[in-house]
């Protein structure tokens, strides 16, 4: 799992970093084999990665202290909430006895979480910095793990029997809209009122807040933009998946049977949701490019990483409206979803390189 491009120069992180992607791949390995035939090996793996991380994290701490890095609290906050995230992922284990799927979705969720933050926030302070001319977005981010880490509570509902959710929101009769109907999206407000995901419900009352219409405007110009750069760079980043391979691609094609579609709400300055459709050739061809197996059905583990992709992806759009439209705002833990949404502000759907993803977002901008 880890490559060469994670490497931060500083010898003793780079050492402790391929120890903790050593031990993932092998909790990985052991949970898609069999959680229950490989029982020890995965709770001892567990209780080693829990260790090592609080351990990993105070080097690193020390070191960023050391070098007076800049932005030192953030890193920290962001290792302290993914603790926190692993405290209620433990819990759930320990109350199920360790049970194939809290086991699954605590392994899907920690990889992603472990590439994310290596391959993103650990390199910030790489020598030589590595982002120095790189995107803004990713600077300009910090909401990605602060949400993402609050997926804790909200994985108990990646069940396996779920996983089979949802190649309606791919229908044809959606398959008519394209990307280019950015310039004629829906006013916001009435968009986000329009659906009932439990994600958005929270977030539509808060929608029909009075929005500045001039800068709901000019910002529903940006927004298929927004939406491109945080696929394209948080896969970049964690995936390897180069820039030029990614390409507007037909909606119809952003589906099929076992597609799963993710809801993630919008809460801050700027409220909305996004739905994220991920068709099973793309899941699959993910987990064979992050975590080195390629799974012949998805289920538990590969719905957890989802998640944490999805916030991720979804942190690095709200990092991408706070820097275009300097409003702050952030992600709401994920859920699957099985609504198709009619009229969203922007639907994008982008050929990755590894399959096509298609998201549909709806945001209004509550009066300053
Ligand atoms: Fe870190």
């Amino acid at each position: 799992m880890w490559k060469e491009s994670f490497r931060t120069g500083i010898d003793v992180i780079d050492r402790q970093h391929k120890e903790l992607f050593e031990k993932t791949a092998i909790l990985l390995r052991g949970a898609n084999d069999s959680v229950e035939n490989n029982r020890e090996l995965c709770i001892s793996t567990i209780r080693f990665l829990e260790n090592y991380a609080v351990s990993h994290f105070t080097y690193e701490e020390d070191y960023l202290l050391s070098i007076d890095y800049p932005d030192f609290a953030e890193h920290k906050m962001q290792h302290d909430k993914f603790l926190q995230s692993v405290v209620s992922y433990e819990q759930k284990m320990e109350e199920s006895d360790f049970s194939a799927k809290h086991v699954k979705e605590f392994t899907g969720m920690l990889a992603t979480w472990l590439i994310y933050h290596v391959a993103d926030i650990d390199l910030r302070y790489a020598k030589p910095p590595k982002y120095s001319g790189g995107k803004d977005s990713r600077a300009s981010a910090p909401t990605a793990t602060a949400a993402a880490t609050t997926t804790a509570a909200s994985s108990a509902t990646a069940s396996a029997a779920s996983a089979t959710a949802t190649s309606a929101t791919a229908s044809a009769a959606s398959a008519t809209a394209t990307s280019a109907s950015a310039s004629a999206a829906p006013a916001p407000a009435s968009a986000a009122s329009a659906h009932a995901t439990s994600a958005a419900s929270d977030t539509a009352s808060a929608a029909s807040a009075p929005a500045t219409s001039a800068s709901a405007a000019a910002a529903a110009r940006n927004h298929g933009e927004m939406v491109r750069d945080g696929i394209i760079s948080t896969l970049n980043m964690m995936a390897g998946l180069e820039e030029q391979s990614f390409k507007d691609a037909d909606l119809f094609d952003a589906g099929g049977d076992g597609a799963v579609s993710v809801d993630v709400g919008i809460t801050g300055a700027a409220s909305g949701y996004m739905t994220f459709v991920y068709p099973v050739p793309f899941i699959k061809n993910l987990m064979t490019s992050l975590m080195n197996y390629t799974p012949s059905e998805i289920g538990e583990m590969e719905i957890s990483a989802l998640f944490e992709l999805t916030n991720i992806i979804g942190g690095n759009i709200c990092g991408q409206i706070q820097k275009n439209e300097n409003r702050r705002c952030d992600v709401m833990p994920p859920s699957l979803s099985d609504i198709s949404i009619d009229e969203p502000d922007e639907r994008i759907c982008l050929e990755t390189g590894i399959g096509v993803i298609k998201t549909d977002l709806v945001v209004d901008y509550l009066a300053a």
